[in-house]
């Protein structure tokens, strides 16, 4: 199998990361506190006890990661800018050595001929902003958008390709309802309030990016599944579980509104104190592109279903009454079903809805036991070989019928902090010491567009 056999010609190939999960140096050169500096104090909150205070050492090992994005021969690189390290209280100016970090990253990535696509926000809000509300506080809109502007004023004149948010239903309902992710809190009137302070957040910061930089392309970033219902009698939660995960953000984004089944359930939605006369056609038609970050479908039964990794997590989304998670097999070691065509899928109906959105797959990868040693010691994960072709030749499949797909990214480059699951799950091409997996091998054979052998 090769890039023409997969049809991805014209597409980047890549791979992402994000600031918290890989940096380390939490108090390095000025950096302030984060939710997640924070949250993982809280005793349980992360399954291994652990943080990402050392992490992979990014911060300090920035000419290895440069070095280990050159031989996988990525043609472009998704990171992710640390807010709390360009403002470490989360307004006033900028902390010049945080930006100067990103100003070396900017460079290393693109002296390897690689395309830098800054996230600018994923996750880690610096801890004063919530001390004030958080996002469910209107200020941090405006915060965001003096943080996205200076930024850009530094990058600006390299980079065109930004994404504002990283999966924003994270940031609001598994934060602010489910209390799973950072600040832990478990209130869903504030995750509604926070999923359109964030919906703004990006709006905002999209006009604050294109002030300082007119030609930049400023898009955002989504955890869209599909949503199945497995029987008759889960189709109102299901719809509910559709709503919160998808519809929010995409009617929200192209539609400038958002569902009336939550509008229904939630009377903050349509409460003009909170979604004031004007926001949504802000919002409306606010990207220049779409990420697409595709990790698994849902499929809603009824309640006292198998429990599973996405089990616990109902509370993200409220309002959808008593349901239980049925993933069916196979599944990751996350616990999540392995299904590439939800993949096509949902690439195809973007497509449809929105011809001339440009899409980008930002993340998908597969967490592996990584387990299997080759007679050279390489980490032989033939898995998560099968799960990225298999996913590659989902959006070779939907690139084929017209989605304009421009970039797939592996996540992840490395080994890193995953969140509430800390260090047990491992997604990377390459260990956090940055050894090549097998599946690093594979996928810069095909980034190369060199010929793959069968299995
Ligand atoms: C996504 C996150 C990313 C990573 C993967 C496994 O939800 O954006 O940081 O943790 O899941």
């Amino acid at each position: 199998m090769d890039r023409g056999e997969l049809n991805l010609s014209g597409m980047l190939l890549g791979a992402a990361t994000s600031s918290y999960q890989i940096e380390g140096a939490v108090d390095a050169d000025g950096r302030g506190p984060s939710i997640w500096d924070t949250l993982t104090k809280r005793p349980g909150a992360i399954a291994d006890g652990s943080d990402g205070s050392v992490a992979c050492d990014s911060y300090h090992r920035l000419p290895e990661d440069i070095d280990l994005l050159q031989r996988l021969g990525a043609q472009a690189y998704r990171f992710s800018v640390a807010w709390p390290r360009v403002q470490p209280t989360g307004c006033g100016p900028a902390n010049a050595a945080g930006l100067d970090y990103y100003d070396r990253l900017v460079d290393g990535v693109l002296s390897i001929g690689c395309a830098p696509y800054p996230t600018l926000y994923h996750w880690d809000l610096p801890q004063p902003l919530e001390d004030d509300g958080g996002w469910p506080a209107r200020d941090t809109v405006e915060r965001f958008a003096d943080y996205a502007s200076l930024v850009a004023g530094r990058l600006g004149d390299r980079v065109t390709t930004w994404a504002t948010l990283n999966e924003p239903w994270c940031s609001a309902f598994l934060g602010y309802a489910a209390g799973v992710h950072a600040p832990g809190r478990t209130d869903p009137g504030a995750a509604y309030a926070a999923a359109h302070h964030l919906l703004l957040g990006h709006t905002t910061g999209r006009d604050a990016v294109q002030a300082a930089a007119p030609a930049a392309e400023v898009g955002i970033v989504l955890n869209l599944s599909p949503v199945h219902p497995e029987n008759p009698a889960a189709t109102d939660a299901a719809d509910v579980v559709d709503a919160v995960q998808n519809r929010l953000w995409l009617d929200a984004l192209l539609d400038g509104s958002y569902p009336a089944v939550l509008r229904d359930l939630d009377p903050r939605l349509g409460d003009p104190d909170l979604v004031r006369p004007g926001d949504l056609d802000r919002v409306r038609g606010s990207a220049d592109w779409l990420g697409v970050n595709y990790y698994f479908p849902l499929r809603i039964g009824a309640p006292g279903g198998e429990a599973s990794a996405v089990g616990p997590l109902a509370a993200a989304f409220p309002g959808a009454g008593e349901f239980s998670f049925r993933p069916r097999g196979p599944r990751t070691a996350m616990g999540w079903e392995i299904d590439p065509s939800g993949l096509e899928s949902l690439l195809a109906g973007l497509a449809k809805r929105a011809p001339a959105l440009p899409l980008r797959v930002t993340e998908n990868g597969v967490a592996c036991p990584d387990d299997r040693r080759g007679p050279d010691g390489t980490i032989e994960d033939v898995d998560r070989i099968d799960y990225l072709r298999e996913h590659l030749a989902a959006v070779a499949r939907a690139g084929a019928t017209g989605a304009d797909v421009r970039a797939y990214l592996a996540w992840t480059l490395m080994d890193n902090f995953e969140w509430a699951e800390g260090y047990r799950m491992t997604f990377g091409l390459a260990t956090r010491d940055r050894t090549p997996k097998r599946s690093f091998d594979w996928y810069a054979d095909l980034a190369r567009g060199v010929r793959v052998p069968p299995e």
